[in-house]
C-alpha cells in the first residue's frame, strides 16, 4: 500500500478519519478556504453612492402593446460606470397581467445577441408568471404611471388608492455588475420576508436583507442557504375610525448576489447582476397574496402521507445497530416514529450512492430496511452535492457514480473546460452542472441503481448552495491526494469537543455545566496555542478599477454583505468562475443550484417510485422549490434562542411557497437538555415537518433520552397524529391553491395592528393556534388572543372557551403541557391517534367543531390514498355547522371503494360552545344518536352509529 508524499505545501499533515482508506488521510490547511477580505459596500463608508453620480434614464417611444406598455430608457447623461459599466438603452415592459398582477420589466435593450454581457433568468429552469390573458389597464387593480425624465414610476393600487410602490425622486442606476433602484415606502408599510435570513424581528424595518445561498450555520441576520427575493408588505389604515388591515405583496423576480435594505422611509434594492422582473400581486389580505405569488412560481406538493409522522435523524448514527436501536427504543416506549434518517455516516467514505460495508453492508442494511418496511417505517438517507474525484493514483480505488457522469460530461468546469474541483466531506469532488445536456440522465440513473440494492424512502438533499470548503478549483492537479479531510477538525474531533448547553444549564444543571464551562475554557486555551489567533489584521481587497464591459465576476465592483467567511463569494462555496455548460458562471446562478438539484431529484424518483410522489428534503430553496420538496431551517444550534426563531422560519417559508417546513427539534449544533428538548418536541409537533435531529458526537437527545422528554413527546404527539387530517387537508388546499400552513396571527386577522411582530404564536390552518413557551424556566407564557368580532377561542385540552378579546393574557404552561387553542368557525377533521401513520389511518375518524359567536362554523377533510402521484381516487367533504346541525357534503373522483381502507367509520363529533343540552341527536334526521353533555364546558360529544363514513354527497347531524 503506497502512502502517498503529501509535500504540496497544501496539506497540513494527517489526521485521523475513521473512514478506511489506502493511506492516513492528509487534512487540508485551514487557509484553503480564505479568501479575499472584503469590505462590503454597505459597511464601507467612502464606498460612492450611485444615487449621487449617476445619470439616471430618461424615457422615450412609449407605445401601448396589449397587455400594457413598452417603453425605451436612454441613459440621461455621462456614464457614471461606478460599479460597473453603464448599460445605455433599456427596454421597460409593463404588462398588466390578471386583476391582481402587474408586471414592470426593465432589462438591456440594442444587445447584439450573444454579446450581451450579463446573464437574465432563464424561464425554463425557474417558472416565470406569464402573460397568459392580460386585462390591460383596465382590466387591472393596478395603475402604473412614470415621470419620463429622469425616469421613475408609481404602482398604484387602485380599490385601496394607495401607491405601493414609487421610485419618484431617485434614479435608475443600471449597469452589467450593479443594478440599484430606491422605493419609498410610508410610515404605515410593515415588510416581511426577503430570506433565507433569521431576524431579531419579524417586520424588516431596518434590515439588511442579502440574497446569496451560502452554507453557513443559522446565524442571525446572515443569509443562509436560499434565495427567496419576495416581500409581503403588510399596511394598517383607519376607515370610518376602525383600523383595517391591506397587504400586497412584491417579487423581485433576481438571483445574482444582492443587498435589500429596508429602512423606514423605503427600501434600496441593489443587485450585482440580472435584470428588474418585478410582480406585484394586489391581495389586499395577506392570504391572497400569497395564493396569488404561490400559484405563479409553482404550487406546494401534496405530501405522501407517511411523511407527516415523526422522523428521528442525527448525525453519528454509526451502524446498522445504532439505526435499529433507536427504532426500538422509540417503540418500546411507546413513542410514535416513523423514519429513521442516516446522515454521511451510512456511506463509503462520504460518496453518495455507496454505504460502507464494514459498517452498513449491503445485504444486512437491505434486510434491515425490509424489516422498516415490514412495519410500515421509513429510511431516508442524506445524498450530498459534491461527488467525489477518485484518485487515479490508487489503481484498486474506484467511484464509478463520478466514471459515469465523467463520460457523460456533467459536471461544472473551470474556464479552460477542464472540471471545477472543489473539496467537500469525501475530499476533492466535482459538482453537478444542471445546464448539462446528460445531467438528468446520469442523475436520474445513479438513483435507479442505487435504489435496486438500497431500498429509501426519500432522500435528503445537503450542502447545495452549493458548497465546497476551499476557495476556487482547489482540487485542480491534486486528486492523487485524495481522499482528503476537510480543512477544519468535525465535531468531536480533537479541538472540536461539544461542550455548550442550551440557556440556563447551569441552573438546572450547575455541576455538569461548571465541568463542561472548564473543558471547554481548556479546549480554547489548546485550540489558540494551535491555533494562535492572528496579530495582523489583513487589509481589505482593494476591488480594482471597472473595466469597461469585462465583469469582474471573481470580486465584483459592489461587494454584497455575503455573511460567509470574510465576504468573498468564492469562501465556502463554488466560486463564481465556475463555469456551465449553458454559459452562465455560478456568478449568475449561484443561488439557484439547490433549486435545479431539486426539481432534478425530484423527477429522478418519480422514476425511481413511479406513480409516487417523491419525498424530498432539500437545504437550498428558491421560489418553485415548494412544487419538489420540503425545507428544513438549516443548522441552528440547541438553544431557546433558536427554537423561538423556528417560528419566525417557519412563517417566512410559508410565505415563499414551502408549507412543508420544520427545523433540527431539540436543536443541531450543542448538546439539548431536558427542558430544551421537552418544550422543542412539543412545538415541532405542530409544524409539518417533524424532525429530531443532532450534530455527531453532541449528547443523544431522541425523545426517550430523559422519561420527561419521553412523556411531553407522547402528550404533543397524540395531538398531532389526531390532526392528521387536518394537516393532510391542509396540505392539499396548499397544493391546490397556494394558501399556507402555519400562519403567521397577522395574516388570520390582518386588521389588528398588535399583531405586527408576533412571531412567538402561531396558527395551524385557520383553525388552530399556538401558544408555546420559548424561554428558560417559564412555567406560563404570555400570549395575543386575537379577535375579528364574533371569534371564541377555545382550549384544546377542556373544550371550554377562553379568552377571545384581543388581549394579552397569560396562561399556565409547565413543562409537558403546550397550550394549543380551537378557534371558533372551525372545524377540524381529526382521527384517533396511533404510533405510526400507517395505524392511524385505520383508526375512526372525529369531527372536532368549534362554533363562533354567531353559531356556524366550517372547514373540509380531503381523502386520498396518501402516496399516487396522479391522483385518481379522492373524497373532498365540506364540512358546515350551525348551532343546531352539522352537514356534510361530499365530491369524489374515481372510484370510493379503492380508498375503503382509508374510509374508516367517524365515531365521534365534539361541538365546542353548544348553549344548552339538546333533547336529541339525529343522523339524518332519524336515527337517534347518543351524546353527552357537558354544561361547564359547554361540549357536545356525539356517539355516531358505526356505520357512519365520510362519503359523497349530503349527510347531516342535527342537535335540539
Ligand atoms: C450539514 C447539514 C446537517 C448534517 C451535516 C452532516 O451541516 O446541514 O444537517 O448533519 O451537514 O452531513
Amino acid at each position: 500500500m503506497k502512502v502517498q508524499s503529501v509535500g504540496a505545501a497544501l496539506l497540513a499533515g494527517v489526521a485521523t478519519c475513521a473512514a478506511e482508506s489506502f493511506r492516513p488521510i492528509p487534512t487540508l490547511p485551514a487557509s484553503i478556504d480564505n479568501g479575499e477580505n472584503i469590505l462590503p459596500t454597505i459597511m464601507n463608508n467612502s464606498a460612492v453612492d450611485a444615487q449621487a453620480v449617476c445619470p439616471g434614464y430618461k424615457l422615450m417611444h412609449m407605445r401601448e402593446t396589449k397587455s400594457g406598455v413598452d417603453a425605451r430608457l436612454y441613459l440621461a447623461g455621462k456614464a457614471c460606470n461606478v460599479y460597473g459599466t453603464d448599460i445605455d438603452q433599456l427596454q421597460l415592459r409593463v404588462q398588466y397581467q390578471t386583476r391582481d398582477r402587474l408586471s414592470v420589466q426593465i432589462f438591456p435593450a440594442n444587445i447584439p445577441e450573444g454579446q450581451e454581457p450579463w446573464y437574465i433568468v432563464n424561464d425554463e429552469q425557474v417558472q416565470r408568471p406569464l402573460d397568459r390573458m392580460p386585462v390591460g389597464p383596465n382590466g387591472s387593480d393596478w395603475e402604473f404611471s412614470y415621470v419620463a425624465s429622469p425616469f421613475s414610476f408609481e404602482v398604484k393600487r387602485k380599490s385601496t388608492g394607495d401607491v405601493v410602490f414609487s421610485t419618484s425622486g431617485t434614479k435608475l442606476v443600471f449597469e452589467n455588475q450593479f443594478v440599484e433602484w430606491k422605493t419609498s415606502l410610508p410610515s404605515n408599510a410593515n415588510i416581511y420576508g426577503l430570506g433565507d435570513i433569521i431576524s431579531e424581528n419579524f417586520e424588516l424595518k431596518g434590515a439588511n436583507r442579502t440574497i446569496y445561498a451560502a452554507d453557513i450555520g443559522d446565524s442571525p441576520e446572515a443569509n443562509l442557504y436560499g434565495a427567496h427575493p419576495f416581500y409581503l408588505d403588510h399596511r394598517y389604515v383607519k376607515v370610518n375610525g376602525k383600523t383595517k388591515g391591506y397587504a400586497h405583496g412584491v417579487y423581485s423576480r433576481n438571483f445574482h448576489g444582492q443587498d435589500i435594505l429596508v429602512r423606514e422611509g423605503g427600501i434600496t434594492w441593489r443587485t450585482i447582476g440580472g435584470s428588474i422582473d418585478l410582480f406585484f400581486f394586489s391581495g389586499p389580505t395577506p392570504a391572497k397574496v400569497t395564493r396569488s405569488y404561490v400559484t405563479e412560481i409553482g404550487k406546494p406538493a401534496l405530501p405522501q402521507y407517511w411523511t407527516l409522522g415523526f422522523h428521528q435523524c442525527r448525525w453519528g448514527y454509526a451502524n446498522i445497530t445504532e439505526l435499529d436501536d433507536v427504532v426500538k427504543n422509540y417503540q418500546k416506549f411507546q413513542i410514535p416514529v416513523e423514519t429513521i434518517w442516516s446522515d454521511i455516516d451510512y456511506m463509503d467514505q462520504y460518496r453518495d450512492w455507496t454505504v460502507d460495508e464494514n459498517t452498513f453492508p449491503q445485504a444486512e442494511f437491505k434486510t434491515f430496511l425490509d424489516g422498516l418496511h415490514a412495519q410500515h417505517l421509513h429510511w431516508v438517507p442524506i445524498v450530498d452535492a459534491a461527488i467525489y474525484v477518485p484518485n487515479p493514483s490508487n489503481g484498486s480505488e474506484s467511484y464509478a457514480s463520478y466514471d459515469r457522469g465523467h463520460a457523460l460530461d456533467v459536471f461544472m468546469k473551470n474556464e479552460d473546460g477542464s472540471e471545477y474541483i472543489g473539496a467537500v466531506w469525501p475530499g476533492f469532488t466535482v459538482f453537478p452542472d444542471w445546464s448539462a445536456p446528460n445531467v438528468q440522465e446520469w442523475w436520474t440513473n445513479e438513483f435507479l441503481a442505487w435504489f435496486k440494492e438500497i431500498p429509501f424512502d426519500g432522500i435528503w438533499l445537503d450542502m447545495n448552495e452549493v458548497s465546497s470548503f476551499c476557495v476556487g478549483s482547489c482540487g485542480s492537479g491534486q486528486v492523487d491526494m485524495n481522499p482528503v479531510h476537510p480543512p477544519f477538525s468535525l465535531p468531536g474531533e480533537k479541538g472540536s469537543i461539544i461542550y455548550s448547553y442550551p440557556e440556563g444549564f447551569n441552573l438546572t444543571n450547575a455541576t455538569e455545566a461548571a465541568a463542561a464551562a472548564s473543558s471547554s475554557k481548556a479546549q480554547d486555551a489548546y485550540n489558540s496555542k494551535v491555533n494562535p489567533p492572528s496579530t495582523v489584521t489583513t487589509p481589505y481587497y482593494q476591488i480594482p478599477a471597472v473595466t469597461p464591459n469585462v465583469r469582474n465576476i471573481n470580486h465584483p465592483p459592489y461587494a454584497i454583505n455575503n455573511a460567509q467567511g470574510s465576504h468573498d463569494l468564492a469562501i465556502h462555496a463554488v466560486s463564481p468562475n465556475a463555469t456551465h455548460h449553458d454559459g452562465s458562471s455560478d456568478y449568475d446562478v449561484h443561488s439557484l443550484w439547490g433549486f435545479l438539484e431539486t426539481k432534478a431529484t425530484f423527477e429522478a424518483l418519480l422514476k425511481v417510485f413511479p406513480g409516487k410522489r417523491p419525498f424530498l428534503l432539500a437545504r437550498s430553496t428558491a421560489p418553485g422549490s415548494g412544487k419538489y420538496t420540503a425545507h428544513w431551517g438549516g443548522d441552528n444550534a440547541s438553544t431557546f434562542y433558536y427554537m423561538r426563531k423556528s417560528i419566525q422560519q417557519a412563517l417566512n417559508f410559508g410565505l415563499f411557497g414551502i408549507p412543508f417546513f420544520g427545523v433540527d427539534t431539540c436543536g443541531f449544533g450543542g448538546n439539548s437538555d431536558l427542558e430544551l428538548c421537552s418544550r422543542w418536541m412539543q412545538l415541532s409537533a405542530f409544524f409539518t415537518f417533524y424532525r429530531n435531529h443532532n450534530i455527531i458526537s453532541a449528547n443523544s437527545q431522541e425523545a426517550y433520552v430523559w422519561a420527561d422528554v419521553a412523556s411531553a413527546s407522547k402528550t404533543a404527539m397524540s395531538i398531532r397524529y389526531s390532526l392528521l387530517p387536518y394537516f393532510y387537508t391542509l396540505m392539499y388546499h396548499a397544493h391546490k391553491s397556494g394558501s399556507t400552513v402555519l400562519r403567521a396571527l397577522s395574516w388570520e386577522f390582518p386588521d389588528d395592528e398588535n399583531l405586527i411582530n408576533n412571531d412567538y404564536q402561531f396558527m395551524v390552518g385557520g383553525g388552530l393556534m399556538v401558544l408555546p413557551a420559548l424561554d428558560q424556566g417559564v412555567t406560563k407564557v404570555t400570549g395575543y388572543f386575537p379577535t375579528d368580532g364574533s371569534t371564541t377561542w377555545y382550549d384544546w385540552y377542556t373544550g371550554a372557551a377562553t379568552f377571545s378579546d384581543g388581549k394579552n393574557h397569560t396562561v399556565d404552561a409547565p413543562l409537558g403541557h403546550i397550550p394549543v387553542y380551537v378557534r371558533g368557525g372551525h372545524i377540524l377533521p381529526l382521527q384517533a391517534p396511533a404510533l405510526t401513520t400507517y395505524q392511524a389511518r385505520k383508526n375512526p375518524f372525529e369531527i372536532l367543531v368549534a362554533l363562533d359567536k354567531s353559531g356556524t362554523a366550517s372547514g373540509s377533510v380531503y381523502i386520498d390514498d396518501g402516496e399516487s402521484q396522479n391522483v385518481k381516487d379522492a373524497l373532498f367533504v365540506a364540512l358546515r355547522a350551525t348551532k343546531t346541525s352539522l352537514s356534510l357534503n361530499g365530491v369524489s373522483i374515481g372510484n370510493l371503494n379503492n380508498l375503503k381502507s382509508y374510509l374508516t367509520n367517524v365515531a365521534t363529533v365534539y361541538v365546542l360552545g353548544v348553549s344548552a343540552k339538546p333533547s336529541a341527536v339525529k343522523v339524518a334526521g332519524s336515527e337517534n344518536c347518543q351524546f353527552e353533555y357537558d354544561s361547564q364546558t359547554k361540549k357536545l360529544t356525539i356517539k355516531l352509529p358505526s356505520s357512519f363514513v365520510y362519503s359523497k354527497g349530503k349527510q347531516q347531524i342535527t342537535w335540539a
